[in-house]
This record gives structure tokens, C-alpha cells and sequence, in this order.
């Protein structure tokens, strides 16, 4: 008779202990990451966020026009191909214009081989891919320390890691879905570009680094590519820092996931679809058992 409640008192006190071990375990974890890599990045307003978003056109040429004026000197975009700045759903800039870009790109396509067994230079045609200076990771390597990586993928490969308190991380992650929130990595790119500073007194930078609020770690190789009194000037004269970190960073995001005008377009069709087949099915079934007695 009396053993069953012991038992119980037991049980209870025995999971209560195993909470508080889960939570000693987890809270530290948490408070660590707080203060330590994960820096905290801002959500901005994307044009393309959401489940309705679209590619904003004249943000993504404006944000071609900063690759190539700043980024292309260290950075590859070899999975876009000349011809996918021409497609719908991108930049689309005129193919003759896109063809005299090709033809005057820096960065030559090494073909071959030829009659006597060579390889050659070439200048880029529609089909080629957008090549960065560097022929492999090693000699980008040499040249800046760390190697520029290619920046094709780099929106989708990159994210925000989570800073907040840990029992608020499940509501977070609801809240993403229920958003559809995948600009992560357009957001980290903003925030990389945006993020260069002064290094805090007790942060020492090594040789050749810069800090950066953003990137992991606060040191990284690449100097900043734009800032507050160099940045790239649009055609109507204006600009700034954050506009044109904004313009590549949504171009970046295009380049990493260039079918998702047309995907999210198409999203609602089949949506619009399901909901008349929906009502036909319904209708259907009614007049169907209309005329059988139930
Ligand atoms: C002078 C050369 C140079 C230029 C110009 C340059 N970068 Fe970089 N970039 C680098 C190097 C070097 C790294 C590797 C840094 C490291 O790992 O420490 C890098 C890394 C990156 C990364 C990856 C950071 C990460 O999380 O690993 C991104 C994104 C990036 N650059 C974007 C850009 C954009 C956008 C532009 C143009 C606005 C640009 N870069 C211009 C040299 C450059």
C-alpha cells in the first residue's frame, strides 16, 4: 500500500534530477555561444523573402555591376554561366551587351588542346562559365593568405547561426517556417560586408587579418572590399555602402538559387490548382450521392 507513492516520490525526484543535469549542460553551451563565435546578424528586408518574394531585376544588375567592379578581382562565379545574366528570372541584360561583357572579361577560358597538342587562351563566348583570376585555390592562396573562395554557391553555403537564449531557439525556428525565411546567407553577406571595424583592445589581430563583427572568428583575410568612402557609384551618381552591400548581396543569392522567381511563381499555380480541384471533387461527390439514398 504505502510503497507505490515512495516509488512515485522517487521517480519524480529522479527525473527532476535529470532535467536539471540536461539543463546544467545545455545553459552553459548557450551562454558560451552568446559570447563567443556565432556574432549576431541583422535581418534585412529582401524583396525576394517570403513565400511571394521575386527577385527585384535592377537590384540584381546593379549587384552584377558591383561583382564586377569590385568582387571579380578575387572572386570566381564559375557555376553562372555569361548567358544566365540574359535568362529570365535573373539580371537580364541584353545579349549584346552580355556578349561584349564575355568578350572583354579578364579572365580567359583555357581551352585545347590544339593541332599541336597545347592548351590555349581563350576569351570567354555566351556558354562559359564567369571565371575568377585565380587558375586554383592555391594560388589565390598565395596571393591574399587565405584562398577567395568561389561565390557562386557562397549564399546558399553560408547562414546566421542562432544568438539568443536557448529556450527561445524552438519558437525561432517556428517562426522561420511559418515565414519561409531562407535569406540567411544574403543576410550573413550584408552583414560580412558591412561588418569590418576597429578591433576591440583585447582582440589580437594577426599579421595580414582584418576584424570583422561578422565573419567567424572576427579575423578574416579579405580586406574590405567596400566601405563607408569607397563604394561603387550607380549610373545615376548615387550609392552608398550599404547599397551596395545589399545590390550583391541579393545578386549573390540569385546566382546561388537562380530558379526561384519562376519555383515560387509556380508555387502559387499549383496552390490556385489544388483549391479548384478541391471544390470540382466536392461538387462532384454531392451530386454522385445525391441520388443514392443515405
Ligand atoms: C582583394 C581580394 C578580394 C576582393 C576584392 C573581395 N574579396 Fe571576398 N574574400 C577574399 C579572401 C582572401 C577571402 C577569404 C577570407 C578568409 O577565409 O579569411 C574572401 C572571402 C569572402 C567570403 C567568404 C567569407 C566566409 O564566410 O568564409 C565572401 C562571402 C566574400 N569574400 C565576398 C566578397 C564580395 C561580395 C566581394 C565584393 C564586394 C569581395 N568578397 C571582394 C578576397 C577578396
Amino acid at each position: 500500500m504505502t510503497r507505490a507513492p515512495i516509488m512515485q516520490a522517487m521517480m519524480s525526484k529522479a527525473s527532476l534530477a535529470a532535467c536539471a543535469l540536461l539543463l546544467g549542460a545545455v545553459a552553459p553551451a548557450a551562454a558560451a555561444e552568446e559570447g563567443g563565435h556565432g556574432a549576431h546578424i541583422e535581418r534585412q528586408a529582401w524583396s525576394f523573402g517570403g513565400f511571394a518574394g521575386q527577385y527585384d531585376k535592377a537590384q540584381l544588375q546593379r549587384g552584377f555591376q558591383i561583382y564586377q567592379d569590385v568582387c571579380s578581382a578575387c572572386h570566381g562565379l564559375k557555376r553562372v554561366r555569361f548567358r544566365n545574366l540574359v535568362e529570365p528570372g535573373g539580371p537580364e541584360f541584353p545579349e549584346e551587351s552580355v556578349k561584349a561583357l564575355a568578350h572583354g572579361w579578364a579572365n580567359k577560358i583555357t581551352d585545347g588542346p590544339d593541332d599541336q597538342g597545347k592548351m590555349f587562351d581563350r576569351e570567354p563566348k555566351l556558354f562559359d562559365p564567369i571565371l575568377g583570376p585565380f587558375k586554383n585555390e592555391k594560388e589565390g592562396r598565395a596571393a591574399y593568405g587565405a584562398a577567395p573562395p568561389d561565390l557562386s554557391l557562397i549564399a546558399k553555403a553560408r547562414n546566421v547561426e542562432y544568438t539568443g537564449t536557448w529556450w527561445w531557439h524552438p519558437v525561432s525556428m517556428a517562426r522561420d517556417i511559418a515565414t519561409s525565411y531562407q535569406e540567411g546567407g544574403a543576410d550573413y553577406i550584408y552583414a560580412l560586408l558591412t561588418g569590418y571595424g576597429e578591433a576591440p583592445a583585447d582582440v589580437k589581430l594577426a599579421e595580414g587579418l582584418h576584424y570583422n563583427a561578422a565573419f567567424p572568428g572576427h579575423q578574416i583575410a579579405m580586406s574590405p572590399p567596400i566601405a563607408k568612402d569607397s563604394f561603387v557609384k550607380y549610373q545615376d551618381e548615387t550609392g552608398s555602402l550599404e547599397q551596395n552591400a545589399h545590390d550583391v548581396a541579393a545578386f549573390l543569392s540569385w546566382a546561388a538559387d537562380p530558379h526561384l522567381n519562376g519555383r515560387k511563381s509556380t508555387g502559387w499555380l499549383v496552390m490556385l490548382y489544388l483549391v479548384v480541384t478541391t471544390a470540382l471533387l466536392y461538387a462532384g461527390k454531392r451530386v454522385l450521392w445525391s441520388k443514392i439514398p443515405h
